[in-house]
């Protein structure tokens, strides 16, 4: 199974890009993440550009996602809603038939509001995404930035990530995980 993840945020130390890949770290085997970087690179939407031919950045994005038996989302709030740039990704992917009934697993780094996860939630349904709610789960981080290592190192954020995977897995294989304890 292919998961890919999209994070909101474009900066190098991104607390959320950090939650993405602890969240790879902890995934079992049958389940291989790709982190999508290429949000940046996406011209800004315009439905004129959205014809037969798309530009090749919005082609290649697209056909990234296609293959992805899931995605998995992070985002950052800016002034109370999405970041531009991630905004500008979801917009490409409107009239993408692919993303249709794509099972999207969020990830909420809370720092204290849920205005940006409200809104993803409203977008990627009026999308027909299919948002896995028990595997979307708000980790509780307040204003404290922390990077991959200690987000695996916190018991209570690792326990929440661990429970989401198993969700996930759940919903793509049907199995459950016999060895979830171990890790
Ligand atoms: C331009 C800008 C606007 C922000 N607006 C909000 C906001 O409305 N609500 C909030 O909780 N945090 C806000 N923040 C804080 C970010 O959400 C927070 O720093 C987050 O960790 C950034 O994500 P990143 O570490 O993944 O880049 C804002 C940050 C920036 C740079």
């Amino acid at each position: 199974m292919q998961i890919v993840t999209l994070c909101g945020s474009l900066r190098a130390r991104s607390l959320n890009r950090a939650v993405l890949r602890a969240y790879a770290r902890l995934a079992p085997p049958e389940l291989a993440f790709v982190h999508c970087e290429q949000i940046g690179a996406l011209p800004h939407f315009n439905p004129d550009l959205d014809g037969e031919t798309p530009p090749p950045e919005v082609s290649v994005f697209r056909g990234f996602l296609a293959k992805a038996d899931a995605l998995v989302l992070s985002t950052p709030e800016y002034a109370h809603g999405l970041p531009g740039s991630f905004n500008n990704a979801l917009d490409w992917l409107v009239s993408d038939p692919g993303f249709v009934g794509k099972p999207v697993v969020i990830l909420h780094a809370e720092r204290g509001s849920t205005w940006a996860l409200d809104s993803l939630r409203e977008v990627l349904k009026t999308m027909s995404a299919k948002i896995l709610e028990p595997a979307s789960v708000l980790l509780p981080f307040g204003t404290i930035q922390l990077d991959e290592e200690a987000i695996l190192a916190r018991e209570d954020l690792r326990r929440l990530l661990l429970g989401s995977l198993e969700h996930l897995r759940h919903h793509l294989t049907g199995s459950a995980d016999e060895h979830q304890q171990l890790r």
